[in-house]
């Protein structure tokens, strides 16, 4: 039996693009992976430098391309966009990325592609909302990176401050991926013990770790310019979650439909994903505290896609 012929396209070959197409390459059993950027010679030396790995790895298929090549792709993952300066919030990049957003979106659309969007492009939940609006996909078919990012830092954070291991850690970073986001502690565990019966855990050390974990892509970008491999790795495994119809639960910039109170809006959320894109958006049993956050995060959402539509 023929192998079905797994494609991803990918907008933005910036660090973040580059970053994921090293992983996905490595982690996805993918046949082809389509590069497409307005640096075309970037893109080039990008596509013959990766394909050096494939011998060594997994064979796969790398080439430069255009929206077109959009037609028999199973996703298009978009990472293009303007990123973030050192001091901007990622809320500053909308009007600037929501045009670049349209220029993608469109013609990908007109192309025929009937595969899944994913974003990672900031500010990501009003980039991936725009991303399904523009594209009238349903929702369940275009997933931001959300809050996995801000997730896996509460794991290492945590992970540090108890002193286990990030993979004992169960615990989510909610809402918007940016400053509204919060820890999810009151139903978080460690080796499946609730986190907050924890004596060392306390509300002192807590509060200070969901500071640290919401400032931790400003610190990076200061030091460095740009964070990358932490949202390259989340782009990845969403994507394999995808092609391989994983049934995979990560937090997301998932579609609410009635979870936690809210409609309508794109936030960050634990999901089942698996080849149909979102599955299925698992609401958290939040405290009185989180809940009134997580309202907190949606209006700011809303105000700010009011504003750019
Ligand atoms: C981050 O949090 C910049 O959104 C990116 O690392």
């Amino acid at each position: 039996m023929l192998k079905k012929h797994r494609k991803v396209l990918l907008v933005g070959d910036g660090a973040v693009g580059s970053s994921f197409a090293f992983s996905l390459l490595q982690n996805c059993g993918i046949d082809e992976l389509v590069i497409v950027d307005i640096a075309k010679d970037h893109a080039v030396g990008d596509a013959l430098d990766l394909e050096d790995l494939t011998p060594m790895m997994m064979p796969a298929q790398i080439k430069t391309g255009d929206y077109a090549d959009a037609s028999d792709a199973d996703i298009v993952v978009i990472t293009a966009g303007v990123p973030r300066k050192p001091g901007e919030t990622r809320l500053d990049l909308v009007n600037k990325n929501t045009k670049i957003l349209e220029s993608i979106v469109t013609p990908v659309v007109n192309s025929g592609f009937s595969g899944c969007f994913v974003v990672s492009a900031n500010p990501v939940d009003i980039l991936t909302s725009l991303t399904q609006h523009i594209s009238g996909f349903p929702k369940n078919r275009v997933i931001g990176t959300g809050t996995s990012l801000d997730s896996a830092r509460l794991q290492v954070a945590l992970g540090k401050a108890l002193d286990v291991s990030t993979s004992d850690i169960d615990a989510y970073v909610l809402g918007e991926h940016g400053d509204s986001s919060f820890a999810a502690y009151n139903e978080a565990t460690v080796s499946g013990r609730p986190l907050l019966s924890l004596s060392n855990a306390t509300d002192e050390i807590l509060s200070e770790i969901e500071e640290d974990v919401k400032k931790k892509g400003g610190q990076i970008i200061g030091k460095k310019g740009a964070t990358f491999y932490g949202v390259a790795v989340s782009l990845m495994k969403i994507c394999r979650a995808i092609l391989l119809d994983e049934n995979l639960v990560m937090p997301v910039s998932a579609p609410l439909d009635g979870q936690y109170g809210l409609k309508d809006i794109y936030l960050g959320t634990p999901a089942v994903i698996n080849a149909s894109g979102i599955r299925q958006v698992i609401e958290v049993s939040l405290s009185d505290e989180e809940a009134a956050k997580m309202q907190s995060s949606a209006r700011k959402m809303n105000e700010i896609l009011l504003a750019a539509e």
